[in-house]
């Protein structure tokens, strides 16, 4: 390797132009995916405060967010709904008229092209906030894969193109991929949030979704922070279940988890920016103790770099709409 002082790596980076000729890593609107949430009425905006610029909404408003994701490029939209109702099974899950299938099918009329995803859990339609039913305090994993595949066929019967599973209960994939096979989804593909650490950055999401659980915490299904190998096994489990995109989440803390999930499997990798991920820059750029837009580019482009190949983010739109003004970065 040729060294100081005949190679200088400065050369390359002295102009935009020479930066942008040997960059190594590409952004693209399409790669990104916004969280939307979902729920009945018309006319309704509900503002979440931790997550600012982000709310609950009924259809019509949710129809406008998505236009806008649209217009701007972006790839597509994951879908979560607050139920009108919650019970101990979390029934709202597959109730044709819920606000998430109906969303889908809005959304499937007016702005076909986009991507429409829908997150499968039970936590938002219980009424004890838990991903699964509860037996003796506990989530029972078996009595739980029904219920969240009828959720998943529910949404595919009303125009998801994509599945996504956030339970983390064991042998979900399968049983979903069974149940759309058998319902006749066999083109609904399963995004699985394969390796979903239990992090303290879902807060704000939690108030988004009112999915904070009533008891206890989600360490019982959810991944120690500190497992990587486990993660790999994880992915490898779901895919082999049937799992079409393998999902890593949080992503930011959980780089090296990205990097080897996509080494290991070859499949396509997505990473989630979660709701704490987003609310620090965006609270440190409101004190101005940052720059929001350049953090933000720089917290997806690490992303990316670590072998993403598609981004959940409540950024979504800001993002897209910056590199289309030709902002690389
Ligand atoms: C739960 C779910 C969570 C998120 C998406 N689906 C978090 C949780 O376990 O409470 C988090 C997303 C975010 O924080 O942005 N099924
Ligand atoms: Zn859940």
């Amino acid at each position: 390797m040729p060294q100081y002082p005949q190679y200088r790596p400065r050369r390359l980076r002295r102009t935009a132009a020479l930066r942008a000729l040997v960059r190594e890593t590409h952004l693209h609107p399409s790669q990104l995916v916004l969280p939307l949430f979902a729920r009945s009425g018309s006319g309704v905006r509900r503002d979440i405060a931790a997550m600012p610029g982000v709310a609950q909404s009924s259809v019509d408003e949710l129809l406008r967010d998505a236009e806008r994701a649209a217009r701007a490029g972006v790839g597509g939209v994951i879908l979560f709904g607050i139920p009108d109702v919650k019970d101990a099974s979390g029934s709202s899950a597959w109730d044709a008229h819920g606000p998430v299938q109906s969303a889908l099918r809005a959304l499937a009329r007016e702005i076909p092209d986009l991507v429409r995803i829908a997150d499968v859990c039970l936590c938002e339609y219980t009424d004890h906030g838990h991903c699964g039913v509860l037996r003796d305090g506990h989530v029972d994993n078996d009595a739980t894969l029904p219920l969240l595949a009828r959720s998943a066929v529910a949404f595919a019967d009303a125009g998801a193109d994509i599945v996504a599973p956030s339970d983390m209960m064991d042998g979900r994939v399968r049983t979903i991929r069974e149940a759309l096979d058998t319902a006749g989804h066999v083109d609904t593909a399963i995004l699985s949030y394969a390796a979903k650490f239990a992090s303290a950055l879902y807060g704000p999401f939690r108030e988004a979704a009112e999915s904070t659980p009533q008891s206890g915490d989600r360490r019982g299904y959810q991944m120690d922070s500190a497992n990587a190998a486990e993660a790999v096994r994880e992915a490898r489990l779901d895919i082999e279940e049937g799992a079409d995109i393998v999902m890593v989440k949080p992503a930011g803390p959980y780089l090296d988890i990205v990097t080897s999930v996509k080494r290991d499997t070859g499949h396509p990798v997505a990473a989630y920016q979660v709701s704490g991920e987003f609310a620090m820059i965006k609270a440190a750029a409101e004190r101005g103790w940052l720059d929001g837009d350049r953090a933000m580019m720089e917290s997806l482009l690490g992303i990316r770099r670590a072998g993403a190949d598609l981004i959940v983010t409540y950024f979504a739109v800001d993002a897209a709409t910056r590199l289309r003004d030709g902002h690389a970065e």
